[in-house]
C-alpha cells in the first residue's frame, strides 16, 4: 500500500513539472474540403410561435445586435411544433402543448421574415405535413403562405416538410408518402417564380441510429434524392435525462458522433453525390430540462467539437438548436448571449471556409481543428493565416508547440470559465476578461493576446489562436 502511495505522490509531481507538449505541424496541413459562408446556422423551434414567442423580441435592438454579429445564417423555424401549426389569422392559443393543433398569423410570419433581413440572415420554414387529405399532404395551407408571401415580396431561402417523420409512427406517414408529399411541394413551389425558387430541404430524421437511417436510405432511394436540394439529419448526443457534466466532458461522447457523420454523408453521396448535407437540427442534448447544461461552460467543448468534425467529414452547414431558447439557446430567456453565442461569434469571426486537415497527434483529450482565418473579416487579418481551434479535455495543462509556418507568431483567443463553478459556470472569459454586453448594449472588442513561444493551453481551456504571418499557400487564395 504505501509503494501505491508513493507512486501517487510521484505521479502528481511529475505532472507539476512535466507539461506535456503537443506539436502542430502546419507543413503537412492539407485543404480538406471548402464550406459556405453560412455553414453556422440557428434553428428557432415552432414551439417559441405557439407560446405566442415566450420572451423572444425578433425586432428589439438587444436581439438584433446579437444576430447581426452571427450573420450571414441561415434561420430554420421547425421542429416537432412545426407539424401542428398551421397559418390563419384566427390565432389559437394553446401554449405548452406541443401535441395540439395551433395557429399563426400574418403579423408572426412578418416578424420572422422582419427579422431575417434585419439580421442579415436568410429563412428556412418548416412547413406542416400532417395537413393531410385522403393520405396526402394537403398543401391549401401552404399555398396560403406562399400567397400571402408573394403578396408582401418575402423570398424565404428555402421550405421543409415535416419534422422527424420517422419518430412519428401514429401519422402514418412512410418515407414513401414523404417522397410523394415533397414531390408536391416541389411541384408547387415551381409554379411560383415569384417566391425567388425556394430550396427544399429534407428529409429531417432524428439523430442518425438505426430507425432513422432505414427512414432516410428510403426517402433518398424512392426518389427523395431527386426532390431535395439539401439533405438534412438532426443530431443530439444525448436526451436530456443522460445530460451530465461527465458525460458532456466525455471523449467517447464526443467522438460518438463520427460514425453517425461518416454513415450520413456516405448515405448522402450514394444517392445524391453533388448535394449538400446539413446537420439541420443540432445540440447537446434533446428534450427541454429545469437546469440545462447547454447553458454551462462544459457544453462548449460538445458544439467547437462538433463544428470542427462536421466541417471536415462533409457536412455543409450545422444549424444550432436553437438561436433562442429555454435551455440550449445562443441567447437566453432573458436575451443574454450565453455562453455558446461567444462561441459562435468568435468562431465566425475567425474561423474561414477553408478546412485544413492536420495530424491529430495520439492524445485524444487535445482536440485540435485548423481552418484559413476569416477572411476579410472585423479583424485585420490577411490572407495565408490560419487559425486554430484547440480545447484541453485532459486533466492537465499542455504546451502548444506550432512548426511549419513561416513566421510562428499567434494571436490567442484563450476561453475558460467566467467564474469559480469550473465546468459548470455560466459564464466565460476570454484572456481573463468577462465576456458581456457593454453597458450601452453593444458587442465589446475582443482582447486578444500575442505570443512567439508555445502557447499554454491549460486544462479544460479552449482557445482559437491566429497565425497571421504563417503565409499558408492553400490560404493565399
Ligand atoms: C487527413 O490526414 C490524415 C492523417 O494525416 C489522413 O489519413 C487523411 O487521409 C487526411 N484526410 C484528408 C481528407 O486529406
Ligand atoms: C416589435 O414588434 C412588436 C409587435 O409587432 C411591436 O409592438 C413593437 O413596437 C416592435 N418593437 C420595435 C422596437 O420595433
Ligand atoms: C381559420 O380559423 C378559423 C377559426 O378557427 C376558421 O373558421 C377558418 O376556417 C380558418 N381559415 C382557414 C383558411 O383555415
Ligand atoms: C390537427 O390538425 C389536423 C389537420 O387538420 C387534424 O387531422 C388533427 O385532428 C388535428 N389534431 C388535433 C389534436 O386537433
Ligand atoms: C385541403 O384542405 C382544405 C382546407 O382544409 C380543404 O378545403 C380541401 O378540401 C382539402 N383538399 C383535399 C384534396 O381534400
Ligand atoms: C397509412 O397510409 C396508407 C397509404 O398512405 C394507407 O393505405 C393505410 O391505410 C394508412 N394506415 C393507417 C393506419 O391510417
Ligand atoms: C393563391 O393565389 C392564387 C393566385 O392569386 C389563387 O388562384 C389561389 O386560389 C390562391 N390559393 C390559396 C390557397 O389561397
Ligand atoms: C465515457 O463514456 C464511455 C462510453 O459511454 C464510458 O464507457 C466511459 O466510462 C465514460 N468515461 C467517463 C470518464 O465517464
Amino acid at each position: 500500500m504505501e509503494i501505491l502511495y508513493y507512486l501517487a505522490v510521484l505521479v502528481v509531481l511529475l505532472k507539476c513539472i512535466y507539461t506535456e507538449d503537443i506539436v502542430i505541424d502546419l507543413s503537412k496541413a492539407t485543404v480538406i474540403r471548402t464550406l459556405g459562408p453560412r455553414f453556422i446556422g440557428f434553428t428557432l423551434d415552432s414551439s417559441v410561435i405557439q407560446n405566442r414567442w415566450e420572451t423572444f423580441k425578433p425586432n428589439s435592438s438587444r436581439v438584433l445586435t446579437l444576430s447581426t454579429a452571427l450573420a450571414p445564417a441561415y434561420f430554420r423555424v421547425g421542429g416537432t411544433g412545426a407539424d401542428f401549426l398551421i397559418f390563419n389569422n384566427s390565432l389559437n392559443i394553446q401554449p405548452g402543448n406541443e401535441d395540439k393543433n395551433y395557429t399563426f398569423t400574418e403579423s408572426d410570419w412578418d416578424m420572422l421574415n422582419d427579422f431575417v433581413k434585419s439580421s442579415g440572415w436568410e429563412l428556412i420554414f418548416d412547413l406542416n405535413i400532417f395537413l393531410r387529405s385522403n393520405g396526402h399532404w394537403n398543401a391549401t395551407n401552404a399555398l396560403q403562405l406562399f400567397n400571402y408571401s408573394i403578396e408582401k415580396g418575402y423570398k424565404p431561402a428555402g421550405f421543409e416538410l415535416g419534422n422527424e417523420l420517422n419518430v412519428f409512427p401514429q401519422f402514418n406517414v412512410t418515407a414513401a408518402q414523404s417522397v410523394y408529399d415533397f414531390g408536391n411541394l416541389k411541384h408547387i413551389l415551381s409554379s411560383l417564380p415569384e417566391l425567388g425558387a425556394p430550396l427544399i430541404l429534407g428529409p429531417d430524421v432524428n439523430s442518425l441510429d438505426g430507425g432513422s437511417l432505414t427512414f432516410m436510405d428510403l426517402f433518398l432511394k424512392l426518389g427523395g434524392a431527386n426532390i431535395v436540394d439539401i439533405i438534412t439529419y438532426h443530431h443530439y448526443y444525448v436526451p436530456g435525462t443522460k445530460a451530465t457534466v461527465e458525460a458532456f466532458h466525455n471523449i467517447s461522447l464526443l467522438e460518438s458522433l463520427r460514425p453517425q457523420l461518416k454513415a450520413a454523408v456516405a448515405l448522402a453521396r450514394k444517392y445524391c453525390p453533388e448535394k449538400p448535407i446539413w446537420l439541420g437540427e443540432t445540440s447537446s442534448s434533446y428534450g427541454r430540462q429545469v437546469d440545462s447544461l447547454s447553458y454551462m461552460y462544459v457544453a462548449s467543448f460538445m458544439w467547437l467539437d462538433k463544428l470542427g468534425m462536421a466541417a471536415q467529414l462533409g457536412i455543409d452547414a450545422v444549424i444550432r438548436q436553437s438561436f433562442y431558447g429555454p435551455d440550449d439557446g445562443v441567447i437566453t430567456l432573458q436575451l443574454d448571449p450565453s455562453n455558446d453565442f461567444w462561441v459562435t461569434y468568435l468562431h465566425k469571426q475567425l474561423v474561414g471556409t477553408t478546412v485544413l486537415n492536420i495530424s491529430r497527434g495520439l492524445n485524444e483529450n487535445i482536440r485540435i481543428y485548423a481552418h484559413c482565418t476569416n477572411i476579410p473579416s472585423t479583424t485585420d487579418y490577411t490572407k495565408g493565416s490560419v487559425t486554430l481551434i484547440l480545447m484541453n479535455l485532459g486533466p492537465t495543462d499542455v504546451n502548444i508547440i506550432i512548426q511549419g509556418v513561416e513566421r510562428s507568431n499567434s494571436d490567442i483567443y484563450m476561453l475558460s470559465p467566467g467564474d469559480d463553478q469550473g465546468l459548470q459556470s455560466k459564464s466565460l472569459k476570454l484572456n481573463g476578461n468577462l465576456l458581456k454586453l457593454t453597458d450601452s448594449g453593444e458587442l465589446p472588442p475582443l482582447p486578444v493576446q500575442s505570443t512567439t513561444g508555445p502557447i499554454t493551453l491549460p486544462t479544460n481551456n479552449i482557445a482559437f489562436v491566429v497565425l497571421p504571418d504563417a503565409l499558408k499557400s492553400e490560404c493565399m487564395i
